[in-house]
C-alpha cells in the first residue's frame, strides 16, 4: 500500500487524486480534519465523482514530528511519496523549519528502512542547487554550496535531502525531485496559489527576476512516473519553463481581463518594501508580508534544465500558459462558488 504525507497540501492532493484513479486504497496522513476539504474540492476539479475517489484515501491522523503516529501510518505500506513540508520565507519560522523539514524527513526516511519500504518518493526544491553565476542552466549536478547566501528554507531543503540521501546509504530505494515554482490550483490563500489572488486583485508589482516555473499536475505525474520505474537513487529538476515574474503576472492579469501590474520592482524599490514591512511589522506585531529573502529574490535572474527527466523518461511539460489560463479559469469557478 502507498503511503502520501502532505496530502492535504497542493503536491500531496494533486497527488493523490492521481494515485486514487489507479490504486484502490492509499493512505494518507493529515493534522487537521479541516485540510481534508481543501482536498476534495482539489478533486472536484477533476471529477464529479469526489466521494468515489476521495473514499479510497485512508486518511491516518499523524505529524512527521512525532514518530509513535507515524509509526502507525506506515503499518502495511510498500511505497512513499514524502512532500509534508513547512514551506515560509518568514525569518522566524526557520525553527519550526528545521525541525519539520529535517527532523521529519529523518523520521521518514528511518521508518522506512525499519519498516522495508520498497521505494521512497522525496520532494525536494529547486532551492537545494547551486545557482551558478556562469552562464549555464542549473541542472542536477548543480551541487549545494554552504559559502552561498542560502536562506533558511533552502538550508532545510538540503538538510533534508542528506537525510533521505543517507537513507540510500543504508539501503532504501529513493528518487527524488526538485521542482521549481509550482502553480496549480486550490490553495488561494497560501503559496504560490497567493500569486493568482494578488493578478485577480490588481498587484501593481512586478519585477524582471526569472526562475523555474512547472505545473502541480507535471510535478504528481513526474512523481508517479518515477516511483513506477526503475530509476534509483537520482533526483530530477522539474521546470517546464524558465520565465520572468513580469511574463507570469502578465498572464494572469490577461486572463482575469485585469489591468497589467505596472510599477517595476528594481533593487531600491525591493529593499524598500522588506523594510517598510519589517518596520510596519514591528509597530502592529502582525506577520511579515514581504521577507528580505523573497524581495530580493525576486530580482534574481536563475535558469534551470529539466533536459534529465525528459530524456531518460521522455518527459513533455505542459506548457505555463496553458497552466495558468487553467488555473485563473479555476480560481474565477472557486470565487464564484
Ligand atoms: N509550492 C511550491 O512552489 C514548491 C516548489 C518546490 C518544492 N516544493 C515542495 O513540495 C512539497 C509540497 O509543497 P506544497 O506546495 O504542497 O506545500 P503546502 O501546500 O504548504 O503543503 C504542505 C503539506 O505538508 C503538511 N505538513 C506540514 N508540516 C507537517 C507535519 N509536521 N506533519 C505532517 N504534515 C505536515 C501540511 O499539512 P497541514 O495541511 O496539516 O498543514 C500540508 O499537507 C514540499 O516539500 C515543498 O518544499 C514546493
Amino acid at each position: 500500500m502507498i503511503l502520501v504525507t502532505g496530502g492535504t497540501g497542493l503536491v500531496g492532493s494533486h497527488l493523490l487524486y492521481w494515485l486514487t484513479q489507479e490504486q484502490q486504497k492509499v493512505r494518507a496522513i493529515y493534522r487537521n480534519k479541516a485540510g481534508l476539504a481543501a482536498v476534495k474540492n482539489i478533486f472536484s476539479y477533476y471529477t464529479s465523482d469526489v466521494e468515489l475517489y476521495f473514499s479510497r484515501i485512508e486518511w491516518v491522523e499523524a505529524d512527521i514530528i512525532n514518530v509513535v503516529s507515524l509509526e502507525i501510518a506506515f503499518e502495511g505500506i510498500t511505497h512513499v511519496y514524502h512532500a509534508a513540508a513547512l514551506v515560509s520565507f518568514n525569518p522566524k519560522d526557520y525553527f519550526a523549519m528545521r525541525k519539520i523539514n529535517i527532523d521529519g524527513t529523518a523520521n521518514v526516511v528511518n521508518l522506512c528502512i525499519e519498516k522495508g519500504i520498497q521505494k521512497l518518493c522525496y520532494v525536494s526544491s529547486i532551492a537545494t542547487l547551486e545557482k551558478s553565476t556562469k552562464k549555464e542552466l542549473i541542472s542536477e549536478s548543480s551541487e549545494w554550496n554552504a559559502e552561498s547566501n542560502n536562506y533558511g528554507y533552502a538550508i532545510t531543503k538540503y538538510g533534508a535531502e542528506m537525510e533521505v540521501w543517507r537513507g540510500s546509504q543504508e539501503g532504501l530505494d529513493v528518487v527524488m525531485v526538485n521542482p521549481g515554482v509550482i502553480l496549480g490550483p486550490g490553495f488561494w490563500h497560501q503559496g504560490t496559489g497567493e500569486l493568482f489572488k494578488k493578478g485577480f486583485h490588481n498587484f501593481p508589482f512586478y519585477s524582471e527576476g526569472v526562475t523555474g516555473f512547472v505545473g502541480v499536475h507535471d510535478v504528481a505525474k513526474a512523481m508517479i512516473l518515477l516511483m513506477k520505474s526503475e530509476v534509483q537513487n537520482e533526483r530530477f529538476i522539474l521546470v517546464s519553463e524558465n520565465k520572468s515574474f513580469k511574463e507570469v503576472l502578465f498572464e494572469m492579469a490577461d486572463h482575469f481581463g485585469k489591468k497589467r501590474p505596472f510599477i517595476k520592482v528594481n533593487k531600491f524599490l525591493a529593499e524598500l518594501a522588506w523594510m517598510t514591512d519589517l518596520l510596519l511589522t514591528k509597530l502592529s506585531g502582525r506577520e511579515i508580508s514581504i521577507s528580505k529573502q523573497s524581495a530580493r529574490a525576486s530580482l534574481n535572474v536563475y535558469e534551470y534544465s529539466s533536459e534529465k527527466i525528459k530524456k531518460q523518461l521522455n518527459f513533455k511539460f505542459e506548457k505555463i500558459q496553458d497552466v495558468i489560463k487553467e488555473t485563473c479559469i479555476l480560481f474565477l469557478k472557486d470565487k464564484k462558488d
